[in-house]
């Protein structure tokens, strides 16, 4: 089947694409790629994508980048291992709203991410955030505030916490912190993104008024309900999104689970 739909979800926020990425050709990557910058997230489910075939598809959106704070998969150094075990206490990896590594001074474009092994439906849940719509819902005033605002960005962010756990299996424990500066609003296709990650911002560099009360204001806008998903994962099931105009945050579970993560340059 080379067929392809996109129906969004609830909101706009995302849009699911119904396809088998086992065959893919020009105009059906062309067609994900458009949705992609359109949306923020799509989800593709029923899929049953070998590693290679999985990193193939990865491929047509750019160069895979290193991620040296989890462990890579056995035979695919650019396949990320995001494993948790039923036993395993503390946050899950990625709890709490962020963008990948925001951080570094070329953070990813896009995040994939695979269902290898999942608990029941509606657990371990990933929540997103549309970060056009929440740019959109912004008063004129502000809107003119930060298209010129430019934050500090910081791995040690208030996120880092739910890293450690990860880090002492893979022994990348103690990894020095890593700072860069972003300008808060991001231009795609024409269309304008808040480009913030609450889980990394330290503090806006050229805020000329009450700077905690803009961090605060802001953090909570961009997570306004009308602009969230929570997509529940199935095995199989795939999700890109772009770092630019969707935050994400993986939420509290006990049970197994097992991803793969591609991130994009
Ligand atoms: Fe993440």
């Amino acid at each position: 089947m080379n067929k392809i739909n996109f129906k969004p979800t609830t909101n706009n926020v995302g849009c699911f694409v119904e396809t088998d990425l086992k065959i893919l050709d020009r105009s059906k990557i062309k067609q994900i790629k458009l949705n992609l910058d359109n949306y923020g997230v799509l989800f593709f489910k029923d899929q049953s994508l070998t590693p290679q075939e999985y990193m193939n598809f990865s491929s047509y959106f750019g160069s895979p980048a290193k991620y040296p704070m989890l462990k890579p998969h056995n035979d695919f150094k650019h396949i990320y291992v995001i494993e948790r075990k039923k036993s395993d206490t503390g946050k899950s990896f990625g709890e709490g709203y962020h963008t990948d590594s925001q951080y570094l001074e070329n953070p990813p474009r896009y995040t994939f991410l695979q269902a290898i092994d999942v608990p029941s439906e509606g657990i371990g849940n990933t929540l997103f955030s549309n970060q056009f719509l929440a740019y959109q819902a912004l008063p004129g005033d502000l809107k003119k505030k930060i298209n010129k605002l430019k934050g500090l960005f910081s791995s040690q962010g208030k996120i880092a916490d739910t890293r450690v756990q990860r880090e002492k299996e893979h022994g990348t424990n103690g990894t020095k912190e890593i700072k860069a500066i972003h300008k808060i609003v991001q231009t795609i296709n024409g269309k304008k993104s808040i480009y913030c990650s609450p889980g990394h911002l330290i503090k806006f560099i050229n805020c000329d008024s009450n700077q905690e009360r803009l961090i605060s204001f802001l953090s909570s806008h961009q997570i306004k309900k009308e602009f969230t998903y929570s997509y529940s994962w199935k095995k199989g099931d795939i999700a890109i999104w772009s770092n630019r105009s969707m935050l994400h945050a993986a939420t509290a579970f006990n049970g197994d689970r097992k991803m793969f993560r591609i991130t994009i340059q």
